[in-house]
């Protein structure tokens, strides 16, 4: 996740290729529970891993439900046939209002002696409605804490089921999915009809509750969306194995970006056209602006069609979160989108109505809005604008204008706040970052390079985190490659450089977080001591060496953007980088400053032969014929003798800021 104040995306050119999408929070949690109360084993593949479903898990555990858990797939031995706990539980929901609501029905109907607590938070969300609906049909529940809110304590009810039971459906569809899971339990040998008081909110979510009964053999009678009615003879049936779609509306940006991006198509794993989301609708209206989809079973492949898109006028009443994906793809159509019934977008997350006419015209576009519509213009080659889009802490937006990156002007686009994402999409940029492509010109590289123990590895790595950006540690790379020349049983001297170059050309290295892993074996701490470093010294100066690291270091240049730390990155490797610089510090400094390093990693060190060391390695790294340690012409002077580490950061910041100007 990216978890920087801002992401400047790179002006993108192409995507192509496969994404996996998370599993939708909605489906994971009924399925966990449709599979506890069936009888026999259930299979259930693509879980989303997320505190709802932790919560659930646990809790199906505690009731003596078979858990099985292996990556993202579940075994779950379901309930159904067996002796039903008679003990005392105690559950602990967290924050998981979809573990809450329908175990809370599920319980109370079945019977036992339960109670079910959670977070601060969780003890202040309404719950009132469905233990209304649960005590008319005869279940005892008590509520612990304040009328109307958890915890809550269960005990054996007195189902009275002759007469229909009303529960209100116009604050949360989830107190009726809760009683359309539970009451199958109940409908052995009568029907159970279940009467919706108020207007029905939400009803593509009981749609996809609905869907899910049939797949465990329940088939509810559905008369409107005013009455429901659960059949005699009722029973829970295993689907054996069952996969949790992917979250529809995410599958909206994959969508748009394949109707967008040149290149050999995007295939999204997890969802298909047959899905239960009512969102999945979005690719009919996709593919009217011009998108080529094709779909199988939990699978959608996406490729450009008619360029520019298509505007379209459309009502976007059926896909409200999925529609605002449209106007981004607006942008880059032959005239004007209009998107009506759009009401509800003006009590989201934020005023989506405003937040999209805003941003867009932000990136230079003409937009009309009304009540419950937005048109939008397309914005043609020359016209768009380098923007920062405020986010407005709504992770649809952030991932909407994402799309953006692909302008006909090859301007940059930043996102404010990129974490937002995680509502639903923790992995959102991760995901396009993975299938975009760019040329390495619209890839930024910061340099920063300077002598031995100056803190470059650290300014550079901490400049990497505050910017998302990836981070080479070229410095590692010699010292990887003389370990693997010792181990091979070279020797680093001369005789043995065209050797070491083949090792060099196809070094197994892999970086994870601060280690260094040479064929999978961690060499973090081999690499890092001051033999290491010596030694690295020594194959560095080869020129066929040198050579045999470039294609290496240059794979690094990957999307949003690169630190790159060492000798040539300014002068070699990288000399076209926006930003360069050249990072000094008095001997004296560097030499505490390595001397803290190595105590703290249980060396022994004394400072004034490491001093004597570093002076010793500048004057040969400053006089080497092959890559001296010089500064690149067009770098700035960095002396960070008397600077915190933060103080450098912050003046690098400075510096990177001012090179990309947004408006
Ligand atoms: O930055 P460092 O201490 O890990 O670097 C180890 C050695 O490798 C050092 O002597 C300089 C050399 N080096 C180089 O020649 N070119 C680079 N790009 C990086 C490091």
């Amino acid at each position: 996740m990216f978890s920087t104040a801002f992401l400047d995306l790179p002006a993108l050119q192409g995507a192509s290729g496969t994404v996996t999408l998370p599993g939708s929070k909605s489906i994971s949690n009924r399925v966990l529970l449709l599979s506890a109360l069936c009888q026999g084993t259930t299979v259930v593949h693509d879980l989303l891993d997320s505190d709802d479903t932790r919560v659930m898990l646990a809790a199906l555990r505690q009731l003596g439900c078979g858990v099985e858990v292996q990556g993202t797939t579940v075994t779950i031995t379901g309930l159904g046939g067996r002796t039903w706990p008679t003990e005392a539980i105690e559950f602990f929901m967290g924050n998981a209002g979809t573990a809450m609501r329908p175990l809370t029905a599920a319980l109370a109907v079945q019977g036992g002696d339960f109670t079910l607590k959670g977070v601060p938070r969780m003890h202040e969300r309404p719950i009132g409605d469905l233990v209304d609906a649960l005590r008319e049909l005869g279940c005892a529940i008590d509520y612990l804490g304040n009328e109307g809110y958890p915890p809550l304590r269960i005990r054996q009810p007195a189902l009275q089921l002759d007469k229909p039971i009303p529960v209100r459906g116009d604050v949360s569809s989830q107190f009726l999915t809760a009683l359309l899971m539970a009451l199958p339990l109940a409908a052995q040998d009568r029907a159970i009809t279940i009467e919706v008081v108020g207007e029905l909110i939400s009803k593509p979510y009981i749609e996809i509750t609905l869907n899910l009964l049939a797949r465990y053999g329940i088939a509810v009678e559905r008369q409107g969306w005013e009455r429901f009615v659960i059949p005699a003879g009722s029973r829970y049936q295993s689907p054996g194995t069952i996969h949790v779609e992917a979250d529809a509306s995410s599958a909206s940006y994959f969508i748009a970006l394949g109707a967008i991006a040149k290149g050999d198509g995007i295939r999204i794993q997890g969802v298909g056209a047959d899905s239960i989301q009512g969102d999945i609708r979005f690719m009919d209206a996709a593919a009217q602006m011009g998108a080529k989809i094709t779909s199988g079973p939990n699978w959608l492949e996406i490729q450009r069609g008619a360029w520019p898109l298509k505007g379209i006028t459309l009502d976007c009443n059926h896909i409200p979160d999925a529609a605002m994906t449209l106007a981004v793809m607006a942008l880059y159509a032959d005239g004007p989108t209009t998107l009506r019934n759009i009401a509800s977008w003006r009590v989201k997350e934020t005023d989506r109505i405003v937040a999209m006419a805003t941003e867009s015209r932000n990136l230079g576009a003409t937009v009309e809005e009304g009540p419950d519509w937005i048109t939008i213009h397309p914005l043609p080659a020359g016209k768009w604008q380098r923007a920062s889009i405020h986010t407005y802490d709504d992770h649809r937006v952030a991932m909407c204008f994402s799309l953006a990156a692909f302008n006909a002007d090859q301007v940059p686009v930043r996102i404010e706040d990129p974490k937002c994402v995680a509502k639903t999409f923790p992995d959102y940029f991760e995901a396009l970052f993975s299938v975009a492509h760019t040329a390495a010109s619209n890839i930024p590289v910061i340099c920063i390079d300077g002598p031995t123990a100056s803190g470059k590895g650290t300014l550079a790595s901490r400049v990497a985190a505050a910017l998302g950006y990836h981070y080479l540690d070229s410095g590692a790379l010699y010292r990887v490659t003389a370990h693997a020349a010792l181990q091979a049983g070279l020797t680093l001297e001369a005789t043995d450089e065209a050797k070491i170059a083949d090792l060099a050309r196809s070094l197994p290295v892999h970086f994870e977080g601060e280690q260094v892993l040479l064929n999978n074996v961690d060499v973090t701490d081999a690499i890092r001591s001051e033999q290491g470093g010596m030694n690295a010294s020594k194959v560095s100066v080869y020129p066929a060496v040198r050579e045999a690291l470039v294609q290496l270091q240059h794979s690094f240049q990957r999307l949003p953007g690169l630190l790159a730390d060492g000798r040539d990155m300014g002068t070699v490797i990288f000399p076209e980088a926006p930003l360069k610089v050249f990072l000094t510090a008095s001997a004296a400094q560097r030499a505490e400053r390595r001397h803290k390093q190595l105590i703290s990693k249980g060396f022994s060190a004394n400072i004034d032969a490491l001093r004597a060391d570093l002076e010793a390695r500048d004057a040969r790294d400053m006089s080497r014929s092959v890559a001296p340690l010089k500064s690149a012409q067009d770098a700035l002077q960095l002396d960070n003798s008397s600077l915190t580490i933060e103080a450098s950061v912050e003046q690098v910041m400075v510096w990177w800021q001012s090179r990309q100007v947004f408006s």
